[in-house]
């Protein structure tokens, strides 16, 4: 058998000694190079998940198990992908890309070249000498998918990712990450407010309730991969985005 990624077991978070029930027995996992979406209402206790998935935080009871191991409580096992891109200021475009290489393990000299491979690859060599602030929302959003994707920790989490982009960007960047992930697998769960971008991106999706959340409903997306773009005229897709819309009245 297969260690999974991610594995939650039996998961209460609740807040002010008690009174504050946030989450209500939360159990399951993510497999191996899986992409999972996380989606419940505002307050439904998506980021305190993800805060002891993290290590930030620790459950009221139960377990986080990263790769077969137990880690509840402690910090340092993922690659974590904030919603507002987090970049150096005061480091170029690819010296924050070779900073995360070689915190992968690879050397200074090899992380230079491959910095300005992995640029190449989206889009973005042009601006390997520029400082983050002159890049768009949607290209630091970019850089950092990048850093969260190079660094050496097999489970990325990412937290609204495009939440801040105006729509067409949010739209090219989900096509753009869809791809970098279909060539490049690792184990995704993604907190979306969009079931359209959770249709588009996951394998499967995990729908919460409101706080005290549960899992109301666990959702296999048939969807063939590579995935087109066009998903969303299939009736299927529909009849899917409807059940879901009618999870979270
Ligand atoms: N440190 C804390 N102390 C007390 N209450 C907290 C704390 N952290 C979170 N909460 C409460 O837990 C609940 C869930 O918050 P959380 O941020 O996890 O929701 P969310 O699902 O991420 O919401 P959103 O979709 O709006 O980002 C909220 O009622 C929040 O006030
Ligand atoms: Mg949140």
């Amino acid at each position: 058998m297969s260690t999974s990624a991610l594995e939650l077991k039996d998961i209460y978070k609740s807040f002010d000694s008690g009174s504050k029930q946030v989450l209500d027995g939360l159990s399951f996992t993510v497999a191996e190079n899986e992409f999972v979406s996380i989606i419940g209402p505002s307050g439904s206790g998506k980021t305190t998940l993800f805060q002891l998935i993290g290590g930030l935080e620790k459950p009221t009871s139960g377990e986080v198990w990263i790769s077969g191991k137990p880690t509840t409580g402690s910090r340092g096992h993922i690659a974590y992908m904030p919603q507002q891109a987090s970049l150096m200021p005061w480091r170029s475009v690819a010296a924050n890309i070779e900073l995360a290489l070689q915190v992968a393990g690879v050397e200074r000299k090899a992380s230079g070249i491959a910095a300005r491979e992995w640029l190449d690859r989206i889009g973005l060599l042009e601006y390997a000498d520029s400082y983050p602030h002159v890049l768009s929302g949607g290209m630091q959003q970019r850089v950092s998918f990048l850093r969260a994707l190079l660094s050496p920790q097999p489970l990325m989490l990412l937290d609204e990712p495009f939440g801040a982009l105006d729509a067409l960007t949010r739209q090219q960047m989900q096509r753009w990450l869809m791809e970098i992930w279909e060539q490049n697998k690792r184990s995704v769960l993604l907190v979306t407010h969009s079931i359209e971008e959770a249709l588009l991106l996951s394998d499967r999706i995990m729908v919460l309730s409101s706080a005290p959340a549960v899992l109301l409903e666990e959702i296999e997306v048939p969807f063939a991969r590579p995935r087109s773009p066009q998903l969303w005229k299939e009736p299927l897709f529909n009849e899917l985005k409807q059940q879901i819309q009618d999870l979270l009245q």
